[in-house]
């Protein structure tokens, strides 16, 4: 059984990661999606309201998991089992930052691969920060978030 994770912030999940969460799927025979628990990156939302957001996204797809982690994400990946990282790559501005970690991610545990997906075109220029950018202003982000994710920042923004 090949079990991939995805690993990230997801501060919150947008269409891009939907994008490569569910064309995993489709590869793998389970994806992990890993939320990163690390108390020194400001986050907008907890990592329970994150994990939450993920599990209603992706509640149709039947081989995906959410889960968080903390430490090393090589140590996560062993102690799952796992044999697959997945990343998605939006630009060649996130070529090197990705190619450091999946670098240093070989040198901790060489059997574990990092696989790239090409964000769809549509969700280049997506990023979790600007969606919260946009959306602090009250802008709409009904394209670029499930209505899910668009409810939880409205809410948000509304409480600041
Ligand atoms: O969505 P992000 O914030 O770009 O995801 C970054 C992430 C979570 C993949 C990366 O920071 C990570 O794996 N952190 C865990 C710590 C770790 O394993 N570091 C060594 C590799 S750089």
């Amino acid at each position: 059984m090949l079990i991939a994770v995805c690993p990230g912030s997801f501060d919150p999940v947008t269409n891009g990661h939907l994008d490569i969460i569910s064309r995993g799927a489709k590869i793998f025979d389970k994806v992990i999606v890993a939320v990163l628990n690390n108390s020194s990156k400001k986050a907008l939302f907890s990592v329970e309201e994150r994990i939450s957001l993920l599990q209603e996204v992706t509640s149709g797809l039947a081989n995906v998991e959410i889960d968080s982690f903390d430490g090393l994400l090589m140590d996560y990946m062993r102690s799952k089992q796992a044999q697959v990282v997945i990343r998605g790559l939006r630009a060649v501005s996130d070529f090197e930052y990705e190619m450091q970690i999946a670098a240093m991610n070989r040198k901790l545990n060489d059997e574990v691969e990092t696989f790239f997906v090409m964000t769809n075109n549509r969700y280049s220029f997506l990023s979790s920060s600007i969606v919260k950018e946009v959306a602090r202003y009250q802008a709409s982000v009904a394209d670029l978030v499930p209505p899910a994710v668009e409810q939880a920042l409205r809410e948000k923004f509304a409480q600041a």
